[in-house]
């Protein structure tokens, strides 16, 4: 191809890419499948590739991440980013009417009539202040609010959000500058946290600190990963094309940003009261976290007359929901045993309704908050329900503390395994030290062991685990290799199938990837993503093992901490012990020689679909060896599939599709003579 037709294409296929990006992430509508988006997308790399000098900055290949940024930039704000005033009440919000209307000159009037005031009402976004600047309809900087002067440039993050468009549709002004939100969807937030805590990094506080931090990420490839979203809200510009704030969010819509379906338009502060108490119990059936209502009056002949004080507009405010709270009884306090030995109190309370559901425990933090608070068993204390799901105890009525209750003492040895606590300086949370007997530090390091992720063993579940460890079968995950059918099959509710997949599963888990085996072995804050980038530099654990703290401190994301607890892991002995067990049977401890001298090309241009159950390889492995020789992988069978992999059980709605599109099928046996291995 000359470089007059890639430029072409080039421009086709990122106008088509971003188009469907629109649908998915703004309409919830996807118009074509993963795969042939990734094909879209792929196509678009590989010309990139070629002709270098036509990559835009705001290509949708810059979505992917790659980027690394090693200093933000610190950039001043075109208009100071200015913070709202905030009310908590009725009384504050009629305030807030009386004070708007008498700033117009107008008389305030009765309640209900309308007034010549209309309020936005939109809701409060809990995230991170943007500001994006666009010119000519391209995406040209984005910055954070920093202190309301100066923010930090973070354009190159900020690219890998979905929801913000790079290139604008329809009739935009010239130039402008719009605001809103960076934040984490919830369920996004959950499963961050559940990887952290297996393997032992602190959990982030909320989904708003979580999104700050990702967007000061320095590597925009994991901002990729962490599937942040943005809502916009205000737009700014000289001359702009609107009377009203509620016209430049209908027009910034059409223009493609994610402009909330929430915010309304009303016509006195009545209504706006009655918007504010729907959403202030409607607000936890939403997939984010919002903490108020922003009110704002709408005509922007009226906000310049009401104009501004030193901090924030006269002419909107923010009213801030009240955190649900009720008083109940302590009844006991209990420790929980996570699976990287931090011990958690929980209270546990007389049942009491609390924001539409019935809380029975609440979190109770650590030593310190019992002791600060003085929580003492019997107590009524005070429960209340953030944005977080577990509700939090945060004081305790003393006008009705019994007589005769004691202080609580806090636990000093582990109510699992007896083992006495420790606490480091520098952190909140006690631990039991017990990491090779305490059980639910015995279970969970398996469970991580076997888990998707790592070394994939589906046949080996929680329940499994337990009755093994109970069982005194296995005391650590080297343990597993050396189970025989004869162990299992007295085991409660194991029939002689579930035990063959069981041994099955371990066998085929011999060839699991180094990467992910290091990633297995569960050493502490030692992630997939970090495994991966461990695994490419040192090629081995014998070079890991003998690695330097300097060595270690070399390879990207490695830092003090996980160098540390690398370092840590490797001298101790039981660890050892572990790993030359797991190296007799046979697991991958070094990279593979297609990995090491990088993949071949054998399956260039071929595109498979995975379907069945097969014997030598789990489906995840086939469809790495698949990427690994240059192939691609795809769910749903098309004219373009070049080959179905089948093993057994396939589907027979994906045997009849794959005969009416005539494409072959082939075995595990003729896939793995096809690559080769
Ligand atoms: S309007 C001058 N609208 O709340 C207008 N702000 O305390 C300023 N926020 O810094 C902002 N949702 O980060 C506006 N719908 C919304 C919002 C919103 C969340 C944040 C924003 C701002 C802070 C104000």
């Amino acid at each position: 191809m000359n470089k007059e037709r890639a430029a072409e294409r080039i421009k086709k296929l990122s106008a088509e890419i971003e188009q469907h990006n629109h649908t998915y992430y703004l309409l919830d509508a996807p118009s074509i499948s993963d795969f042939e988006f990734d094909k879209l997308l792929e196509e678009l790399i590989q010309l990139e590739k070629e002709f270098p000098e036509l990559i835009s900055s705001n290509s949708p290949s810059q979505r992917v991440g790659g980027a690394i940024t090693k200093e933000f930039k610190s950039v001043k704000h075109k208009y100071p980013m200015l913070s709202l005033s905030n009310s908590y009440s009725t009384e504050d919000l009629l305030d807030f009417d009386r004070k708007v209307q008498e700033g117009l000159g107008l008389k305030a009037n009765d309640l209900f009539s309308t007034s010549p005031v209309n309020y936005v009402c939109e809701l409060k976004f809990d995230g991170l202040s943007i500001g994006l600047t666009y010119k000519d309809g391209e995406l040209q900087q984005a910055v954070t609010r920093g202190d309301g002067v100066q923010g930090d440039e973070v354009s190159t993050n900020v690219k890998t959000i979905k929801s913000i468009p790079l290139k604008l549709k329809g009739n935009y002004p010239p130039e402008f500058e719009i605001r809103g939100e960076i934040f984490l969807p919830r369920n996004v937030f959950d499963a961050i946290n559940k990887e952290r805590e297996e393997i032992g990094d602190a959990p982030l506080a909320n989904p708003r600190n979580a999104a700050s931090g990702t967007m000061k990420m320095q590597d925009s490839a994991v901002v990729a990963s962490r599937k942040l979203d943005c809502f916009l809200y205000h737009v700014l510009g000289e001359a702009l094309p609107f009377q009203n704030h509620f016209e430049s969010l209908e027009a910034a819509k059409s223009w493609g940003f994610k402009i909330s379906k929430d915010s309304r338009l009303f016509s006195n502060i009545q209504e706006v009261l009655a918007f504010i108490e729907h959403w202030d119990k409607e607000r936890f059936n939403l997939p984010y976290d919002t903490d108020g209502v922003v009110i704002k009056v709408n005509d922007y002949q009226q906000q310049r007359q009401l104009g501004f004080t030193a901090k924030s507009p006269r002419w909107a405010i923010a009213y801030k929901f009240k955190a649900e709270q009720v008083s109940t009884e302590l009844l006991s306090i209990s420790y929980q045993v996570g699976r990287t030995g931090a011990i958690t109190p929980v209270a546990n309370l007389q049942p009491v309704a609390l924001g539409g559901t019935t809380v029975k425990r609440a979190s109770l933090h650590n030593a310190d908050i019992i002791e600060k608070l003085d929580v003492r068993v019997g107590d009524m204390v005070y429960v209340e329900k953030g944005g977080e799901i577990i509700p939090k105890i945060i004081g305790v009525d003393l006008s009705k503390r019994k007589e005769g209750t004691e202080p609580t003492q806090y636990i000093t040895h582990c109510p699992e395994c007896g083992t006495e606590l420790r606490r480091l300086e520098s952190e909140a949370n006690h631990y039991c030290p017990n990491e090779m007997a305490c059980p639910p530090q015995v279970k969970g390091k398996m469970e991580h062991f076997v888990a998707r992720k790592a070394m994939n063993i589906d046949s080996l579940g929680a329940e499994t685990i337990e009755q093994l460890v109970n069982a005194g079968l296995v005391k650590n995950i080297a343990d597993f290799y050396d189970l025989k059918k004869e162990h299992l099959l007295p085991l409660e509710r194991m029939a002689e199938k579930s035990a063959n997949n069981l041994i099955e599963g371990l066998e085929a888990s011999k060839q699991v990837p180094f990467e992910r085996v290091l990633y297995a072995i569960g050493i502490r804050h030692v992630g997939e993503t970090t495994a991966k980038k461990i695994a490419k530099k040192v090629k081995s654990l014998e070079v890991l093992m003998q690695a330097t703290r300097e060595d270690l401190l070399e390879i990207d994301e490695v830092g003090e901490i996980i160098a540390v607890s690398i370092h840590d892991y490797f001298v101790d002995e039981k660890n050892k012990t572990i790993i030359q067990k797991l190296k007799d049977a046979g697991l991958q401890f070094e990279l593979s020689e297609e990995q090491q001298q990088g993949a071949s090309d054998k399956l260039n241009g071929l595109t498979f679909v995975i379907s069945g159950v097969f014997a030598k390889y789990s489906r995840d492995q086939l469809k790495e060896l698949i990427e690994l020789h240059g192939g691609k992988n795809s769910s749903s069978i098309s004219k373009k599939t070049s080959f179905v992999l089948a093993g057994e059980n396939m589907g027979p709605e994906k045997l009849k599709k794959a005969q009416s599109a005539g494409v072959k099928l082939i075995s595990e046996d003729d896939f793995i003579l096809m690559i080769g291995a």
